[in-house]
């Protein structure tokens, strides 16, 4: 699998989830590619003395590179917000897509920028399998079950698994990763979807 964790607006779970579905397929061998300027994946992995293999790759080259990592089976990319350029090539360079969102309706309304720049690299690269994993859910919330079916009414692919907003998954940068939680679900059935 070669999957890119992108969403053009900031702050929805890309980098945690990059950094934990890589943990998830650490058994399998993995590579993760830090393809945001702020490093904070990177940064991540040097703090907990993460097992695979981490590279920074924060420029519009990486669908160019992305051979260059075929010793792993996998490959996760993390990209960064409101940066086209490079999420175009990290989007060109995979053949999954997980886009974290959030299940509130500013989070919804902006989605568009970026299913639209999905839309335009798809012309170019018409593997890529598109899957929305909404993040940082509260439970029993309105905002959740909208969300969920405004999304698959639109005609998108969401996850049935999704990531609690939690305490631990807040706390978890630059932490080893020892409990997958809701993300040995996201993996189950990405590795489902995608096999
Ligand atoms: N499920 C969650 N529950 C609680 N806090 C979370 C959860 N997921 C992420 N966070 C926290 O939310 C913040 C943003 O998460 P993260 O860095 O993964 O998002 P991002 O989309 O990569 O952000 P950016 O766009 O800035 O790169 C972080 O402080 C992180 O610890
Ligand atoms: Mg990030």
């Amino acid at each position: 699998m070669r999957l890119a964790l992108s969403n053009l607006k900031g702050g929805v779970g890309k980098t945690t989830s990059a950094t934990y579905i890589t943990a998830g397929l650490a058994d399998e061998g993995v590579t993760l590619i830090d393809g945001d300027p702020q490093g904070s994946a990177l940064r991540w992995a040097e703090r907990a003395d993460s097992p695979w293999l981490t590279v920074a790759m924060p420029n519009k080259t990486i669908h160019r590179q992305i051979d260059r990592f075929t010793d792993t089976r996998h490959i996760v990319i993390d990209t960064p917000p409101g940066d086209l350029g490079i999420v175009t090539s990290a989007l060109r360079a995979a053949d999954t897509l997980v886009i974290p969102v959030q299940p509130t309706t500013a989070d919804m309304d902006q989605l568009a920028e970026t299913l639209a720049l999905v839309e335009d690299v798809q012309t170019m690269n018409d593997d890529l399998q598109v899957f929305i994993l909404l993040s940082r859910v509260i439970k029993n919330t309105r905002s959740r079950t909208f969300s969920r079916d405004a999304l698959t009414e639109s005609g998108h692919t969401v996850l049935a698994s999704e990531v609690p907003q939690s305490q631990s998954l807040a706390l978890a940068h630059g932490q080893p990763i020892s409990d997958l939680g809701a993300y040995s679900d996201v993996v189950a059935e990405l590795k489902d979807l995608t096999k």
